[in-house]
């Protein structure tokens, strides 16, 4: 009889505890602990020594869980899960079936069905069967979620988690059951000193399968990478006044001590020393020190070229000189999000053993006014020794890119992906569905859009002509930091692909994905799901 898979919530969501999570500042101490621990070891067997949730599981109505969640289409047509809970609870389902909206994802508990183990019976809508597709599972997933959070159950066992997606395999079910499962669960509220309601008792989440090895990789990976997103999501919610670049690299420093990563600091006299003129512009004005951080997993042979992922650290984007105005400035503490999302995604390959090499080099600074504060027209040179006209100081995510991609040739890389929140224009081309996609390389765009489109973390291309470059002429320099009004978001990638000549290089504008704005302003994760599975179909995992 095969043995179902049990799956505990992640760490990051039953402890989803900011600063307490993430070590310094003693503002709010704590412990220091979960987000790096393996979901690996935490994946347990569902198995009791009377095999009783072997048997149960494959009927939801014998499941011995706190709740039992099953799937209903709109009409008549019951799934077979709900077919069976109807039957053994003589045709309870069916008469309650008028209670639940149409809409995909509303939910209706039932409490203490006849004929039926678990005490409560979650229905959740799935729209009409015709229109079933990937948006409406990820959708239902969410509905559960958010109805588990509020319940008083522990376990729950995931009923729906098999539902046909068009022609997605059951191991996608899996890794979006579980990111979608976090994802709902995650709480960011270390900082309020009321918390708003107790903490959900929801304690784990069964996922009725058989063992099949490619599930329980799924399993994994999308643990390891549920754990990834969340840290990239705390980062990202932290407020700049906790989050600065020392702070992200003290975090660096914490995953690679866990997961035994290599990593280096270099420091601003590191800078200085190597020529990073354009990182360093930027960093002028403020009185946190910069940081460029190089965080590196091996988990393949030495003679296998790393991929090395680049995220844009700016921990708080004022503008600088060319300040910016002030309405929603404080969403400029995102600007770290390509930064953060380059942690979550080594820690998160780490953590899951992936077969691969990985760097993460994340150059980090404020981009502040003040005295020191570069000016519209100063000439810096970059560490390529190329000289940038800075025209406004508000393109900084370039100037700090462009010395960090530089560096990024002494890891001789099969392939560098930067990340960042580079652009409004992005926003306004792509909003915030889809990630801007640029590359140097046709072959690797589509891999990215392959592997956006398998992690339903998607992106979308735009052109990286030779045309666009003469927008960034400069009278004076080698070229100016911006490219006028129109395609805002090509010619920034254009001015980058500048500095990646020698490499095959892919930029992620993240500027419209990375976080949500207005009632449910927080930070997405986003794109730690399309790296990791990027990194893996890479190495050969599909
Ligand atoms: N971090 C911003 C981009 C941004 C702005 C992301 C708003 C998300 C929302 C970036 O540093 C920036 O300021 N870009 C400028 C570039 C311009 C001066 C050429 C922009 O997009 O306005
Ligand atoms: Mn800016
Ligand atoms: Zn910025």
């Amino acid at each position: 009889m095969p043995r179902p898979r049990s799956l505990p919530v992640p760490a990051a969501a039953r402890h989803p505890s900011a600063a307490e999570t993430l070590g310094p500042p003693p503002l709010i101490g704590g412990e220091a602990r979960a987000g790096y621990e393996t979901m690996l070891a935490r994946v347990t067997e569902a198995v009791r020594p009377d095999g009783i949730i072997e048997e149960a599981l494959a009927s939801p109505e014998a499941a011995k869980a706190g709740c039992v969640v099953v799937g209903v289409h709109s009409g008549k047509e019951l799934t077979p899960a709900a077919r069976r809970l109807d039957q053994a609870a003589r045709g309870a389902v069916r008469k309650a079936l008028g209670d639940l909206s149409g809409k995909t994802g509303s939910t209706l508990l039932l409490r203490g069905l006849n004929g039926v183990a678990a005490e409560r019976v979650l229905l959740v809508g799935l729209g009409e069967p015709k229109e079933f597709g990937e948006a409406q599972f990820r959708d239902a997933l969410r509905g559960a979620a958010n109805a588990l959070k509020e319940l008083e159950a522990k376990d729950a066992a995931l009923f729906l988690v098999d539902t046909k997606v068009n022609s997605r395999p059951l191991s996608w079910n899996v890794r979006q059951a579980v990111l979608g499962m976090s994802e709902a669960l995650y709480r960011f509220d270390n900082l309020k000193t009321q918390k708003k309601s107790n903490a959900p008792s929801l304690e784990q989440v069964v996922l009725p399968l058989s063992p099949a090895s490619q599930l329980q990789d799924a399993v994994s990976e999308a643990a390891a990478t549920a754990d990834g997103a969340a840290l990239a999501r705390t980062l990202g919610n932290l407020p700049a006044n906790i989050c600065t670049p020392s702070y992200l690299a003290a975090e660096a420093q914490k995953i690679a001590r866990h997961l035994k990563l290599g990593v280096e600091v270099l420091e601003r006299k590191d800078m200085e020393k190597l020529g990073m003129g354009a990182l360093l512009s930027v960093a002028r004005a403020s009185h946190q020190p910069p940081k460029l951080i190089v965080l590196r997993y091996s988990g393949a042979a030495k003679s296998r070229k790393p991929l090395v992922l680049v995220g844009k650290g700016i921990t708080f984007d004022t503008g600088g000189i060319s300040l910016k105005p002030a309405g929603e400035m404080d969403e400029m503490k995102f600007d770290m999000s390509g930064a953060a999302a380059v942690l979550g995604s080594v820690q998160a390959l780490a953590a899951m053993k992936a077969p691969v090499n990985v760097i993460g080099i994340v150059p980090s600074c404020e981009n502040m006014p003040g005295g020191a504060a570069s000016k519209p027209g100063d000439i810096v040179t970059t560490l390529s020794g190329q000289t940038v006209e800075i025209l406004n100081t508000d393109a900084e995510g370039r100037l700090i890119l462009c010395d960090a991609l530089t560096y990024a040739e002494r890891y001789k890389p099969d392939v560098v992906v930067d990340i960042a929140t580079l652009t409004g224009a992005c926003v306004v081309a792509l909003g915030h569905i889809a990630t801007g996609l640029f590359a140097n390389d046709e072959k690797l765009a589509d891999e990215l859009r392959a592997a956006a489109d398998d992690a339903w973390d998607r992106v979308w291309p735009l052109p990286l002509w030779e045309e666009y470059q003469e927008q960034l002429r400069s009278n004076f320099a080698d070229m100016a930091n911006i490219g006028g009004r129109p395609a805002g978001a090509i010619t920034a990638a254009s001015f980058l692909a500048r500095f990646a000549k020698k490499l095959r290089w892919a930029h992620l504008d993240i500027a419209g994905t990375a976080w949500k704005s207005g009632r449910d302003k927080g930070s997405t994760g986003r794109p730690v799901p399309l790296l990791v599975r990027f990194a893996l179909r890479h190495a050969g995992r599909k």
